[in-house]
């Protein structure tokens, strides 16, 4: 929220989207640490407890959430009738998009307990969108085809481009690839994903994720299972026969979306990337 301010960075966030957050925020009990965020004084202190635990991580998020809407939008342009959200978590891409593209199914799946928040800010707002599917459903236990098709028949001409952002680092390799098999059965279809590579011990994390973070990812129950170096990803892909259309870095990202200068030390933190593939079957 606090970036929204930064003259560099705040034309990319929408304000559909600071909208959205703000209720999802309020709705899920986090009012107070909404109004610390906003308040002019103290959004220093934000910044200084972003420093020292996971610097850059804001930024790294407007980035990505910007990079996998340009290809939302690319993927409809180009035919996609269903965009399907996993993991969706506070997510407002769907809920951003729905209105203009009212042909297009969206799907949002993810664990009950944080849909059911969400769900319960949408019902403040005052919006229960037509086109928008809410599917509660663990990934971990409940193949990605059979939570698909909760409440809904099967379409033999959905074309999709699913979206696991900041996701796929909680489950284990085997989930992983039965997900990307499952989705591999609905082509011809797209999917875009953002992956941790393993850093020095092997383990998948960010490149300067500090021990407070690392403690509290494992006391969470959250620790991330699963990483992939990118070069192993781009063969394992070819292997599934997949396109790879893009794997793409912060530095990529930054001479993007903010142009060659890096943004003074509003540098994103490295370590997560986001890969863009094409499913042929
Ligand atoms: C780090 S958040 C990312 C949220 C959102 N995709 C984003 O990037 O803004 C992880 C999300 O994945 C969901 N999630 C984690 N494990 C899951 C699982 N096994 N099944 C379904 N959702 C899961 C969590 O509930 C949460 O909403």
């Amino acid at each position: 929220m606090y970036l929204r301010s930064d003259a560099r960075i705040g034309g990319l966030i929408s304000d559909d989207t600071v909208r959205y957050c703000r209720q999802f925020l309020r709705s899920a009990g986090c009012g107070r640490l909404l109004r610390v965020a906003e308040h002019p004084r103290l959004r220093g202190a934000v910044r200084l407890l972003e420093r020292i635990t996971l610097p850059g991580i804001m930024l790294h998020y407007v980035l990505r959430k910007r990079f996998l809407r340009e290809w939302a939008l690319a993927s409809i342009a180009e035919g996609c009738n269903q965009i399907v959200v996993l993991g969706a978590g506070f997510d407002p891409l769907c809920l951003e998009l729905h209105r203009r593209f009212p042909e297009v199914q969206f799907v949002e799946i993810d664990h009950p307990a944080t849909q059911a928040a969400k769900r319960a800010a949408l019902a403040e707002l005052g919006l229960n969108p037509r086109n928008v599917r809410f599917v509660a459903a663990d990934l971990a236990r409940t193949p990605l085809d059979q939570a698909l098709r909760t409440g809904m028949e099967r379409d033999g001409g959905t074309r999709s481009f699913y979206i696991a952002e900041g996701l796929l680092m909680y489950l284990e390799a085997h989930q992983v690839l039965d997900l990307l098999h499952r989705a591999l059965q609905s082509a011809p279809s797209r999917i875009a994903f953002t992956f941790l590579e393993p850093q020095a011990g092997g383990r998948p994390n960010f490149r300067n994720s500090s021990r407070l973070i690392d403690l509290w990812l494992k006391q969470s129950g959250e620790p991330f299972a699963w990483g992939v170096s990118r070069a192993d990803l781009r063969d394992g892909l070819n292997r599934l026969r997949c396109t790879v259309r893009e794997i793409a870095d912060d530095a990529g990202l930054v001479a993007r979306y903010l142009g060659v200068q890096r943004p003074g030390r509003l540098v994103p933190i490295e370590g997560e990337y986001a890969c863009v593939a094409d499913l042929n079957r």
